[in-house]
């Protein structure tokens, strides 16, 4: 904290004292005079003052007083003997040969350069951890030089950063699998609820907290969540639970960050979420960010009547002695927290998302004089650095971010991926955060590198998970950083944290080993990223070209080959298509006569075009906005291609991130559901009647099996068991219809007309489901449609979409040659029919992907209906697989898994290069600073980003 900050608002504070004062001896004045007359009462007993209140309460009370006004500094870290959390017993900690990310430049690095990564760099050291403590980072430490009883790690020269920190997380408080009994996340009460606390519904049981480390993050902020404009306190707690991980008992005190509770936390949030749950025109508020804005000054406003009744009580109690106070000190439980707010002891975090929501919040920081730390979800903060700036403190809020996470509501619609770059570039502090189970908080450190990948300096994406959270909450003393002093909370990687698919082989919180025996991925030798400085230019484009070329390609991964090409190629692209590939020195010569743009790449690589399969792409634009979505289909089945909407934020997204293809289904209840038949379209088509707009009318039959399925208000079905029932009646009946030649042919377009196709084998059903349960069930289920089929044709071409638990049918499902379309790529057990996801190393063996390559299921990748937005990461998530994959796909194995392998499940032709659909990617798809430089959508031109 700057020192100017801090001693503004002390000197005030004097003088506010002094007047105080005066005021105080003016009142203990007229009270003397007035009094007078009935200075002969005496007290009834000594216990008791004149006015008959408790003496010992009144001095407990002046007590109090002190600790009202305490002024929190950070909790000191050197200077410790041993870590507070440290519990005797466990050992010390050589690790030896680590590429150690230190966390600040080297020493003497001016301020300025530093900001641009100057001093920053993996340095080869051993790190030592001895009573919780990071207590030395030196070069080969010999072994005779530590304690005799410590424990010797060998990293190999892997990577080492300090615990990752996630200063947004629900975890415990809305635990996983989502149970109704176990949810926490917000006390609905009532809009204003500072006086709650999420310490009282942290569940140590909830076992995310385990998944969240394995993914290397040891510090989190547990917030209450955003439902209310004061939504309660908050806490920062490390990862350590009970003894399975070297604690002495599983409770959330014991998993205090800081047991001497320094600072205290706090979250508020604005916009759209308080108003829809509150708002009841006529009965109670707010119906209207106006009504929010009302919540919060009032509130305030209780809040400061108090603060300043306490003070007048503390300045007259100290000035005169309590013995001659007429009151107790006034206390009040519901504005007590609010009030340490307002006294600089409680670090606020609040969600606010647009302008008009961090306008109007910081307006309240400064008629109410109290700071706020960070703005969460704050996806219009890069529009508005100078907003942030005039927040009340002298120090413009940090910017809590998810790298890609957008258009689910209204107010998220309006984000960018460089929102961290631009935030940075200003100067301020941008933070990338999970709001566990949003996303799965196992993966935070994935923000941060999209972030990179997105424009924000390498060291700087790394701080916005270590340091700039560390020092946001107060603790940038203990942790964020390997250095001596520090918390000894490391991580030992499997490759550089902001590659892609990076994963911890070890985890130690206070310098205990979090995981007894880590899976640790075969993988090659971690190569440490060198920074790319172009990333940081922001691409202009699109631009729609009839011409142009590309030189330096240097790979080309199409479905069939993988080619390798001297390592300056060129491709030339007219009128929407690939018309030459290799030296192509005449066609070269002939575009540079004839002016045609010729843009040099590095690293280029020329790959097909991705796929989206299954999310509400072309059928909604914005989640949460009814308007936009095409709606449930409940009783009707019916066929996305008559709800097809194009030209949205969410078709563009898709188009430029080089996912020209979509094949989407309408929903039967929530996002995530399917009912009807998809269509395949081309994202970069402006209306349904556009050129090749459609590839796929009817692509498949989608039917849904997953929990929602209980509330569907489909007819006739209440229960899962019902659900399965009515599918198998209905695929039964066209099995017997198909058998019965006198039948009659269904009404084109209407569901037995599909099922007709489904049962001869002509059309893929695709089934929505997670649970393994289920997914048994609809193995009998083909398997009775099929005897009633037999011999009559071919087999029943099934797929399981989503099929979180898939993997503990694999060898069933390839018996069966039935496909699986995982979605999300990587399951986290959010729901109850999820629940046996596997998660990944260090944790599991592998993930689902690997469990189903192995037993040889045909296996895709889609998009579950509440992740539209990472249509911009289908590449990112074939690399991980490909990274992670112990050699079960290659590159183009895993590019497939968004591409050709969904139309091999489906049985419909993809429009490939030949139809003019193909990316071009400046570095590989497949890594983290691979950017897409142009994109072949179909549509007779080739949008170039340069
Ligand atoms: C560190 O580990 C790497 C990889 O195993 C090895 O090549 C290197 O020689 C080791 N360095 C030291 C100092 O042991
Ligand atoms: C690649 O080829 C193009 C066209 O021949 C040329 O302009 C460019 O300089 C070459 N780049 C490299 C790195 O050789
Ligand atoms: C075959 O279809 C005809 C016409 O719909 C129907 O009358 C007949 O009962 C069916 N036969 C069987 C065996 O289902
Ligand atoms: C399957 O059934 C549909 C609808 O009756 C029909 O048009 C199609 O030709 C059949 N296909 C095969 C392969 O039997
Ligand atoms: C992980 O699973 C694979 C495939 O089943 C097996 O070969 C390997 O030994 C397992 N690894 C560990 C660490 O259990």
């Amino acid at each position: 904290m700057p020192p100017l900050a801090s001693f503004r608002p002390r000197r005030s504070r004097a003088l506010r004292l002094l007047a105080l004062g005066c005021l105080c001896f003016i009142a203990f004045a007229q009270w003397k005079q007035l009094s007078r007359p009935a200075a002969s009462v005496l007290p009834p007993s000594p216990e008791l003052t004149i006015h008959g209140l408790s003496v010992k309460r009144l001095q407990e009370d002046l007590a109090t007083c002190a600790k009202l006004r305490a002024k929190p500094q950070d909790p000191i870290g050197a200077g410790r003997e041993r870590n507070a959390r440290y519990l005797d017993g466990h050992p010390p900690v050589l690790i030896k040969n680590a590429s150690v990310w230190v966390g600040e430049p080297d020493a003497g690095t001016p301020a300025e350069a530093a900001r641009n990564g100057t001093g920053y760099s993996w340095i080869n050291a051993d790190v030592y951890l001895e009573y919780g403590l990071i207590k030395r980072v030196e070069p080969s430490i010999a072994l005779s030089s530590v304690a005799s009883d410590a424990v010797v790690f060998h990293a190999h020269g892997r990577p080492l950063t300090a615990g990752i920190i996630d200063m947004h997380s629900h975890a415990g408080v809305n635990s996983l699998p989502e149970l109704w009994g176990d949810e926490d996340t917000n006390e609905m009460a009532s809009d204003i609820t500072p006086y709650v606390r999420s310490i009282d519904g942290i569940q140590p049981g909830d076992h995310q907290l385990q998944v969240i480390k394995s993914g290397g993050v040891t510090t989190t902020l547990i917030l209450p969540g955003s439902a209310n404009n004061m939504g309660g306190e908050a806490y920062v707690i490390k990862l350590a639970v009970g003894k399975a991980d070297g604690r002495n008992e599983a409770s959330a005190a014991d998993m205090l960050a800081d047991p001497d509770r320094t600072w205290r936390f706090m979250k508020m949030a604005c916009g759209e979420n308080a108003k829809r749950v509150y708002g009841r025109p006529g009965q109670q508020g707010p119906t209207s960010r106006l009504g929010e804005s009302w919540e919060f000054r009032h509130a305030f406003e209780q809040a400061t009547k108090l603060v300043r009744e306490q003070d007048d009580w503390c300045d007259a109690a100290a000035a005169l002695g309590v013995h001659h106070m007429k009151s107790y000190l006034p206390q009040e439980l519901r504005w007590e927290s609010l009030g340490a707010l307002l006294r600089d002891q409680v670090r606020l975090n609040t969600h606010c998302y647009t302008i008009p929501d961090l306008e109007a919040f910081v307006d309240h920081t400064n008629e109410f004089k109290f700071k706020v730390r960070a703005f969460h979800h704050a996806h219009q903060t890069f529009l508005v650095p100078e907003i942030l700036k005039r927040a009340y403190g002298g120090e413009p809020p940090a910017s809590c971010l998810f790298a890609d996470n957008a258009y689910y509501k209204a107010e998220s619609a309006t984000a960018s991926e460089y929102a961290g770059k631009i935030l940075y570039d200003n100067g301020l502090t941008p933070i990338y955060v999970s709001d566990n189970p949003v996303l799965n908080a196992q993966h935070v450190i994935f923000e941060a590198a999209k972030a990179y990948r997105y424009g924000l300096p390498y060291h700087a994406a790394l701080a916005a998970v270590t340091t700039a959270p560390a020092e946001r909450l107060g603790f940038g003393n203990r942790l964020g950083k390997i250095k001596p002093g520090f918390d000894a909370d490391v991580v030992v990687w499997d490759s550089d944290p902001l590659s892609l698919g990076a994963a911890p082989v070890q985890v130690w919180i206070d310098g205990t080993p979090q995981f007894e025996e880590p899976v640790v991925l075969k993988k090659p030798p971690a190569e440490l990223i060198v920074p790319d400085e172009t990333l940081a230019k922001i691409l202009d484009g699109p631009t729609p070209m009839e011409e142009v070329v590309f030189t330096g390609i240097s790979r080309v991964l199409f479905r069939k080959e993988v080619k390798e090409l001297s390592s300056n190629s060129t491709v030339v692209l007219s009128k929407g298509k690939v018309t030459c590939l290799g030296a192509c020195e005449p066609e070269l010569q002939a575009a540079t006569r004839a002016g045609t743009p010729v843009i040099h790449l590095k690293n280029g690589h020329l790959t097909e075009s991705f796929t989206a399969f299954g999310s509400k792409v072309g059928l909604n634009a914005i989640d949460a906005e009814a308007d936009t979505d095409n709606g449930p289909n409940f009783g009707a089945f019916t066929r996305a291609e008559d709800g097809l909407a194009l030209d949205t934020i969410k078709t563009t997204i898709a188009h430029s991130h080089g996912v020209t293809k979509a094949i989407s289904a309408p929903r039967l209840t929530g996002h995530g559901t399917h009912h009807g038949t998809s269509v395949g379209f081309a994202t970069g088509a402006k209306t349904p009647l556009g050129k090749h707009a459609i590839f796929a009318s009817d692509a498949a039959v989608h039917y849904t099996l997953d929990l929602s399925v209980k509330n569907a208000r489909q007819p006739d079905v209440t229960s899962i068991s019902g659900a399965v029932g009515a599918l198998r009646r209905k695929l039964l009946h066209a099995a017997a219809a198909a058998r019965n030649a006198s039948s009659s042919t269904p009404d084109a377009y209407s569901e037995q007309f599909y099922l007709q196709r489904v049962v001869n084998g002509s059309l893929a059903l695709v089934v929505t489901v997670h649970s393994v349960d289920a997914i048994a069930a609809l193995l009998r289920v083909k398997a009775a449609v099929e005897e009633e089929r037999a011999g009559a044709g071919a087999a029943l071409r099934l797929v399981v979409f989503g099929g979180a638990e898939s993997h503990l049918l694999a060898d069933e499902l390839a018996a069966a040659r039935v496909g699986v379309v995982l979605a999300p790529a990587f399951s986290y057990a959010h729901y109850w029919d999820q629940r046996r996801a596997l998660t990944g190393a260090p944790l599991t063996n592998g993930t689902a992907v690997d469990r189903l390559l192995d037993a040889g299921v045909l296996t895709g990748i889609g998009l579950d209906g509440d992740s539209d937005w990472a249509v911009q990461d289908l590449g990112l998530l074939a690399g991980i697989v490909w990274r992670n994959g112990e050699g079960r796909v290659d590159e183009r194995g895993a590019l497939e898994l968004v591409g050709g392998n969904l139309y091999k499940l489906l049985g419909v032709k993809e429009p490939g290069v030949e139809e003019g659909h193909f990316v071009v990617w400046e570095g590989s798809p497949l890594d983290i600073g691979g950017r897409v430089k142009a994109v072949g959508g179909g549509q007779g031109v080739v949008d170039v980003w340069n």
